[in-house]
Parts: structure tokens; sequence; C-alpha cells
């Protein structure tokens, strides 16, 4: 096909931030939407206080946390409440960690290689798969990612964590949260950042932690000295200030003002039940038009375990697939280029660990209607990508 033939389309996504991370904001959402934020103002004073806790206390509301659950507000996005978990609570037993794309690899190295834990097994799988969650011993502690969210993989379900376990579960739910059920009995810590589902700004994490949980922190002491940003005790005992609204240290309440907003929001159309099915519905909406477009495919394996928030496509046209690796990877590369030159959509390339591919987010802020605005786009781009490859058009 010549690349001069090929119109573009006429209907533009209104919105083109498909990123899975910042996210998109919320559908409708200005700056004007921080107009209340306490700035200037003293996070320990009491409406700044309050601020934080009301973050804390609707947070519990829509995702439908147990009341005996402590949910506190940490540093340093999901990255810093997963490593405040894995740092605090690790090192009492064995520990099994699953690793299926890039940020489960990650906690896996912190473990084996920062925290040096010998009794380590690593449960792993390649990109597109799960690893076999039948082999996870749960005597053991288990660290794990909802959604791994540059493969485009998730866990299905609950179901294969033990209800009786004697170790905790660790849970890295950070683009799950907000758009798949978490079932919190099979939960021990949970984390996420605002920036994810919510479309919040990029900032702080959220750790959820169980009553088994707590009585590890206060129980089991690490081996290793803790900065003060991890810790969640102080003489032996559970820092309760912290899940009430006590920061650790100082946090940004522009993005506290805009986390409240994201959650308002939330509440507004409906709660977690309309979050999850915006995210299906959309996930749905890909799924229609991979199976009429034909030249693209899921990285997931198993439809089961397809992501609704970070979807993870590669290229399956035949023609393409002849090329030599360095051509084909190039594709993605020209697809996401001409779509960010027409403003289309942003930032849809895959991860930079994964195999090439696009990603497209499709949690509860994005609109249904955009991405029907962008498949047209993505067939053009990558008709037009193609048309570059002479013996592939
Ligand atoms: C599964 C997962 N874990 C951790 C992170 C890191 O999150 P943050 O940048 O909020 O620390 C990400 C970011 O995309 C993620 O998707």
């Amino acid at each position: 096909m010549n690349k001069q033939n090929l119109r573009a389309p006429e209907l533009r996504p209104r919105v083109p931030y498909f990123s899975s991370g910042p996210c998109a904001k919320r559908p409708g959402w200005t700056l004007s939407a921080l107009q209340d934020a306490a700035l200037g103002r003293s996070h320990r004073s009491r409406s700044g206080k309050a601020k934080l806790a009301e973050v804390i206390d609707r947070s519990r509301a829509i995702l439908q946390i147990p009341a005996d659950y402590r949910i506190g507000i940490v540093p340093a996005s999901d990255t810093g409440a997963v490593e405040m978990a894995l740092w605090s609570l690790l090192g009492s037993r064995g520990v099994d960690v699953l690793a299926w794309e890039s940020f489960g690899d990650g906690w896996a190295i912190d473990i084996v290689k920062q925290l040096k834990l010998a009794d380590t097994r690593s449960l792993e799988a390649a990109y597109g798969a799960l690893p076999d969650l039948g082999k996870v011993d749960f005597a053991r502690d288990v660290v794990f990612t909802w959604n791994g969210t540059t493969s485009g993989v998730r866990v299905p379900d609950g179901d294969w964590i033990a209800a009786d376990r004697a170790g905790l579960t660790i849970c890295d739910a950070t683009s799950a949260a907000f758009a798949m059920r978490l079932p919190w009995d099979k939960l021990d810590v949970t984390t996420w950042s605002w920036q994810k589902v919510l479309g919040g700004e990029g900032q702080h994490g959220m750790i959820v932690l169980s009553p088994r949980a707590v009585a590890r922190l206060e129980n089991y002491t690490p081996p290793w000295p803790m900065p003060k940003l991890f810790r969640l005790t102080a003489g032996g005992k559970l820092a309760e200030g912290v899940f009430k609204g006590e920061t650790i240290n100082t946090p940004s309440m522009l993005a506290v003002e805009d986390a409240i907003d994201g959650l308002l929001w939330a509440e507004r159309i409906g709660g977690l039940d309309v979050l999850v099915a915006r995210a299906q519905a959309n996930l749905a909406a890909i799924e229609r038009w991979v199976r009429r477009a034909g030249w693209v495919g899921f990285l997931a394996t198993d439809p089961q375990h397809r992501s609704c928030t970070s979807v993870c496509l590669t290229i399956v046209d035949p023609a393409i697939l002849k090329l030599d690796a360095a051509a084909q990877a190039s594709v993605p590369r020209k697809i996401t280029a001409l779509l960010e030159a027409e403003k289309v959509a942003f930032d849809i390339d895959a991860y930079r660990d994964a195999p090439p591919g696009l990603r497209i987010w499709a949690g509860a802020t994005v609109e249904t209607r955009d991405l029907e605005a962008l498949f047209p786009w993505l067939d053009w781009a990558f008709s037009s990508a193609k048309s570059e490859f002479p013996s592939a058009a």
C-alpha cells in the first residue's frame, strides 16, 4: 500500500491520553478541581490532617476495605509503599516471589540482592504468561503484583491464595486498585499510588495492612537498619498515627487535593462497581477491535489473564513477522510516533523492558468513546508503517 493513498481518519479521541502512568485525569478534570487545596498550610494542622484522613476514609469506603485493616499514606509512590512492606516485614520466614514482568522482576531482585534473603523462591514466567499459581507455598510469605503493568497480565482472582495461610501476602496492586476487585481477606499488604486508575498526581503511595500484617510488624524486627521513611513502628508498637493521616514526612497538599478529587469522582459515578465496569468495557472494546484489525494481538496468552487497565498488544501481521527483529520492533515505534505527531494518542509504546508492541491504558478514567475513536487511527498508523517495508506492503 502506498503511504500517499492512506487517508487519515477524521474523528479524533477527545482525550488523547492513554499512558499507563501517570494515567488520564478523570473526565471533566480541570485545574479548578484543586482550588480548595490546603496550600501554604501545615499538613499537621487540623485542616491538613483532615484532608489526609479524607483520602484514607474515602479510599476505604470505595474499595470496601474492612474496618480492622489499616490504611496509610506513605512517601515515594507505590515503590515506596512496596519497599516499606518488603523491608519491614520480610525475613521472618521463607519468601515466594512471583515475577512475570518488569515490576515483579524488580521486587524479586530487591528481595534476593538487596535484602539478601537466602530462602527465596522466584516463581517466574515470560512476558504474556503467569507463573504456575498452584506452586505457591502459603506457609511462606508471598510477594506478587496483581496486575503486571508491563505485560498486561493479571491474576484472575484471589482463589489461588490460601485462606488459612501462615505467611503473609504482599500485593503490589497499583494498576489494579479501583479497576479490579481485590479480595481483602486474601491480602495482608496491598499497595497502590494515586496516578493510576483514578488519574491523580504521582507523589504518594497507599499501604493497606491486615491485622496479621500489623501483628508481624509488632512481633518481628528485621536484622537490617530501617530508614526513617520505612518505619511503621515505634517502640515495638504500630505507629498508629500514620494510619490516621499523620504522614511520616511532608506530603504534597496539592497532590492530596487531587487524590480527593479523584475519589469524589469515583463516588459520583457509582463507586467500585462502576469503576470496574468502565475498565472492563474498555477492555471489551479493545478486544472487539483486535478481532477486527487482524494485525495486532494480545501479549497475554490467556484471555482470563488479560488486564483491563494496561492492555499490552503485539504486532501479529504475517508479513511483518517475516521481517528481521529490528524491523519488527520498529513498527510499533513508527505507529506511536505517527499518532503522537497527530496528537491522537500519547505514550502508547510498550514499556522499555517489555517485548516491542503497544500498551494502551484502559482504566476507569478513559472513556470508551475515546478508544473507539483511536482504533481507526491505529489501523491507519499501522498501514502507514507497513508501507515503509516494500517486502511487507
Ligand atoms: C505494577 C507496578 N508496580 C510499581 C510501579 C511503580 O509505581 P510508582 O511509580 O508509583 O512508584 C508501577 C508503575 O507503573 C507499576 O505498574
